[in-house]
């Protein structure tokens, strides 16, 4: 028997928890990166975002996010055309959070957050060095998917990937080395305080390296393509 899921919160999961309130029900778990952009003065910007993936074929890779268009990051996006995509480890998940903070602009929330700037390949932003791989991205266009109470709106970003870069510790080795050493953190629910810019509940994730007993099973022959 199939049942119906919400797509809007009950009335009494008032803000801020209904942020998080349908992806916690549907059980699909989005990958953690940190997005930096400068803005018109050069100084860095440092977003956790989740709502993205990378896709793409030979002739080309993009990367696919979503974001509000009160946020910094894709206001330096729409003037600067640029970003980058930077993947942390499970280690460095707290870190990672401390960029959620809303700095006053004319703030680098990478050295704030306690971070390392390092330049990039292929464009002006700068890449986290303690994340393990980098996508450095060019504007390809946005569009605002659907207004947010009066002052915000929702806002699909596309970029093309110029440049991607990565630890060599993280890209060496065979596939489940990789998958350990790497502890690509996704996310299953979290809750953020988008007035105070605080996260209000503790967050639900999982990391990459339990994907290796998929690999196992693969080996075995034990999963079947139809
Ligand atoms: C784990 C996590 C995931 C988040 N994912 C998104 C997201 O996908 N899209 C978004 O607009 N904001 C997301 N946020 C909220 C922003 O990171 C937060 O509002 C941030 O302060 C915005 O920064 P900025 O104004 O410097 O760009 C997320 C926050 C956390 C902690």
């Amino acid at each position: 028997m199939k049942v119906d899921i919400p797509l809007t919160p009950p009335e009494e999961i008032g803000f801020p928890d209904f942020v998080g309130w349908f992806h916690s029900n549907i059980l699909i778990p989005c990958p953690l990166y940190i997005i930096t952009t400068v803005d018109e003065h050069g100084i860095p910007n440092a977003q956790p975002n989740t709502w993205g993936l990378p896709f793409g074929d030979k002739f080309a890779q993009f990367f696919v996010f979503y974001d509000w268009a009160s946020h910094h990051t894709i206001q330096n996006i729409i003037t600067t055309k640029e970003f980058v995509i930077n993947i942390p480890s499970e280690d460095q998940v707290s870190q990672a959070m401390r960029t959620v903070e809303h700095y006053p602009r004319g703030v680098d929330e990478i050295a704030a957050s306690g971070l390392t700037a390092i330049p990039s390949i292929a464009v002006k932003v700068p890449r986290i060095e303690e994340c393990k791989t980098h996508f450095e991205c060019r504007l390809c266009w946005y569009k605002e998917t659907h207004r947010r109470g009066q002052d915000d709106a929702g806002v699909l970003v596309l970029g093309e990937i110029v440049a991607a870069s990565g630890d060599n510790d993280v890209l060496a080795g065979t596939s489940p080395e990789k998958i350990e050493n790497m502890k690509t953190v996704y996310v299953l629910s979290r809750n953020v305080d988008t007035l105070n810019m605080k996260i209000t509940n503790s967050m639900t994730y999982g990391t990459i390296d339990r994907l290796k007993d998929f690999l196992q099973l693969e080996k075995d022959g034990r999963v079947e393509y139809i």
